[in-house]
Formats: structure tokens, sequence, C-alpha cells
């Protein structure tokens, strides 16, 4: 199963819109009824403004009442559009673990992320990327 969410994860950044930077990036979100929701970074001309592919599919899978259904992650990158060509993984940026964390505290799960690389995928936990994160729980 993560191997083919990796796939999907690389399938996805075919779609991805980054005229600027020229790094492709797809993300896969396994849901608990095994179903699978992409995304792929989304920029903008005020660079800014760029949409990570982490950040895409976590906003889609939200937006059809599937927050609490993301039981994996599987992200795929890389330069010049070569996917998943880079001997080290593409790991989610700083912005992104922490959106990340926001879905792993809701559903209490220390979500996997499976990073692709050219030989295949790391698996890192949401703690191993970002720990002693700001959270919810912070708040109270
Ligand atoms: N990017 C992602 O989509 N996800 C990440 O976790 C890291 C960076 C995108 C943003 C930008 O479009 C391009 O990769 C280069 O930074």
């Amino acid at each position: 199963m993560s191997a083919e969410l990796v796939k999907a994860a690389i399938a996805a950044a075919e779609y991805a819109y980054a005229p600027y930077s020229n790094f492709h990036v797809g993300a896969a979100l396994l849901l608990d009824d095994g179903s699978i929701v992409t995304g792929s970074n989304f920029e903008n001309a005020s660079y800014g403004m760029t949409l990570c592919a982490e950040t895409v599919a976590i906003a889609k899978a939200s937006s059809d009442g599937k927050l609490r259904a993301i039981r994996a992650i599987a992200v795929a990158g890389g330069a010049d559009g070569k996917v998943a060509a880079s001997a080290d993984p593409i790991t989610p940026c700083g912005r992104c673990r922490q959106i990340i964390k926001e879905v792993a505290d809701l559903t209490q799960i220390d979500l996997p992320v499976h990073c692709a690389h050219a030989d295949g995928f790391e698996t890192y936990t949401l703690s191993q990327l970002l720990p002693h994160g700001f959270g919810p729980a912070s708040l109270r």
C-alpha cells in the first residue's frame, strides 16, 4: 500500500503548476476507506503565494469532509520536472509539516510520511519530522 501511495504521489506531480521553480511535487493521502486524494504544487507569479503539494492535497481532503480519514501521506518531487530522481528523499517543507500536524492531532495518529527518492522511499512519522511542534493542545 505504501508503494502504491508513493506511485500516486509521483503521478500527481504530473499536474504540478510550477513554471517558476520547475520543481514539480506531488502528494498523495491514503484515506481510511483505501481511497487516495492527491495534490500538486501550485505556484504563483507572486512567489510567496505558492501552495505546496501536501497543502493542496490536505485542503482537498478537508473540503470533501475527509480530514479525519487521512491515514498516511506520500510526497514526491524533483528539479527540472524530474520527479523522484534524486538519491535523497524529498521531505515536506516546514509549513507543510505544521499543516500535517493539524491532521495528526485531529486523528491522534502519528501519521507516516513516505518520502520518495530514486530507489524507492523513506518513511518518517510526523513526530520525527516535527518534534516538539505547536498544535491545538498548545492553545489550551
Ligand atoms: N514544494 C512543495 O510542493 N512541497 C514541499 O514540501 C516543498 C516545496 C514546492 C513549492 C514550490 O512550488 C517548489 O516546491 C519549490 O520550492
